[in-house]
């Protein structure tokens, strides 16, 4: 994806987040890091290793409402075969939201030990939230402290400040202060990264965009493209992608005046479809392909 590689992700940004989650490090006890379930290598920041340093960490898989649940296990498996604690969660119902306070105190269970050796019985935990842009750390934040409070514009260029929020008795959350872009060296991260709504589709040809998501999904989950669009699997077998979107506009009667088909309109309906799952729980990160993730 020519356009996407070629923009300059903030780098200015980046290293003012890095700066900035440095210096609130010392505040805090642990990191939440919010990954999309769809994509949980794709949507991490690489960088963010090195920027948490050794803080007890916990992965947090977002969204798993519409992720394979079958994937979403495997990833659960693979962060905790790497002694990193990883729970799913779905913030638009909350299912899962339970089992993130024990998380974090199974995570911290040593310091926790150590803090009433010393007396500090009840200590509040401190917890910072990470994620890039729309992975939903408002809505977590939300949730879990049952205020409306957290909802800030989070896109690169607008700053979001530093908020305590307490979700709980001795336990405290702080908003990452930044915007953690993951990097895009990397084409395919750029454009799943696309596909699920993190990068405006105001900066991406989305004809292009929903051309190279219907090739995806040939390739992968063509069960569900198929029956979605009534397409049969041999008609599609080795089309390019605007072609199959030409199929999919023409079916639904998408057309413009000279009988044309409106592949723009097409293509919005299909980034829409596979974006709020009507297209089914699809993970593009497979965890089986991702076993050296590091956080
Ligand atoms: P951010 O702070 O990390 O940028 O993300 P934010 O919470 O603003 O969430 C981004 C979008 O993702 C929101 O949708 C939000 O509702 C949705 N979302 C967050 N968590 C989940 C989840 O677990 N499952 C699903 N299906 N969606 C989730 P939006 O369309 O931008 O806003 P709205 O529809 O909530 O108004």
């Amino acid at each position: 994806m020519e356009e996407l590689r070629s923009i300059q992700w903030f780098p200015g940004h980046m290293t003012k987040t890095k700066r900035k989650i440095e210096s609130q490090l010392k505040l805090i006890d642990a990191v939440a890091i919010l990954l999309d379930a769809r994509i949980p290598f794709s949507s991490c920041n690489p960088d963010l290793r090195s920027i948490i340093n050794n803080k007890p960490r916990l992965v947090v898989l977002n969204k798993c409402d519409m992720a394979d649940p079958a994937e979403t296990k495997r990833w659960i498996a693979l962060f905790r075969q790497k002694n990193i604690a990883a729970i799913a969660l779905d913030c638009k119902t909350g299912k899962g939201l339970n089992a993130f306070i024990p998380t974090v105190k199974q995570v911290l269970a040593d310091r926790i030990s150590a803090w009433e050796e010393k007396g500090m019985k009840g200590r509040t935990i401190k917890v910072m939230v990470v994620g890039i842009p729309n992975v939903g750390k408002s809505s977590f934040i939300n949730r879990m402290s049952k205020q409306n409070r957290a909802k800030v514009e989070d896109r690169p260029g607008v700053t979001r400040g530093n908020q305590w929020y307490t979700i709980g008795k001795g336990f405290d959350l702080l908003d990452t202060p930044g915007v953690l872009w993951p990097k895009f060296e990397d084409a395919l991260v750029g454009e799943k990264l696309a596909f699920i709504g993190s990068v405006k589709d105001e900066i991406t040809d989305t004809e292009h965009l929903s051309g190279r998501l219907l090739e995806y999904l040939r390739d992968n989950y063509s069960a569900p493209l198929c029956s979605r669009y009534k397409l049969e699997e041999a008609a599609i077998a080795g089309l390019q992608g605007y072609e199959i979107l030409e199929m999919i506009g023409r079916k639904r009667g998408m057309l413009i005046s000279g009988g044309e088909t409106d592949t723009s309109r097409a293509a919005a309906a299909v980034l829409d479809e596979f974006r709020n799952a009507t297209l089914g729980k699809i993970t593009m990160d497979k965890a089986a392909e991702h076993t050296d993730v590091r956080i």
